[in-house]
């Protein structure tokens, strides 16, 4: 060990400590910094700005979101891509009582706020586009070329 008077020592070694915590530290902020991936929770407590979202819709389709283009647009990407994906919503289908349920369970666990006079039109959007689509059965095979079975 180099023969170092004792306040150098003590100086140095405070030194080398502050530089580890300040590591440390830019280490986590740059971690709270870093946004969620898309579909990850982003817990917002209150709706998000919507701007210019005309100009982003191409063939009836919000491209950002996958939304489909209609009336009420910007209240559901206001409303509903602030805490997960857009996906979310457009995966799921479901008659106007059915999203209302939908809306209730987020309000009730997931801390999802009054939505006030503004949720009429959240949910005619919603029921219009996103609605119970039925696939019924299986449709009849057609142009299938059978082949005799030999014995
Ligand atoms: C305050 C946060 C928050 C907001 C805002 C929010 N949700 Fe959710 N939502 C959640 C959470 C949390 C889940 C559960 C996510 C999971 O299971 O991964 C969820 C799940 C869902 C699901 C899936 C339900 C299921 O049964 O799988 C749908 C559909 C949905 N949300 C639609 C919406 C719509 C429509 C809106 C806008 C009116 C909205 N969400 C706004 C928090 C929110």
């Amino acid at each position: 060990m180099l023969h170092l008077p004792n306040n150098l020592r003590i100086l140095i070694g405070g030194a080398v400590l502050a530089l580890i915590l300040t590591g440390i530290a830019v280490y986590f902020q740059s971690r709270t910094d870093t946004l969620p991936a898309d579909g990850e929770i982003r817990n917002a407590d209150k709706p998000l700005a919507v701007e210019g979202i005309e100009s982003e819709i191409k063939d009836g389709i919000h491209e950002p979101t996958g939304f489909i283009a209609d009336e009420g647009l910007d209240l559901v990407i206001a409303h509903c891509t602030a805490c997960h994906s857009a996906k979310l919503v457009t995966q799921n289908r479901a008659d106007r009582e059915g999203w209302k349920k939908m809306i209730r369970w987020m309000q009730d666990t997931q801390n999802l706020w009054e939505l006030g006079a503004q949720e009429a039109a959240i949910l005619d959007y919603l029921s219009a586009n996103y609605a119970p689509v039925s696939r019924g059965r299986r449709p009849p095979l057609t142009g299938i070329e059978w082949y005799e079975l030999k014995d």
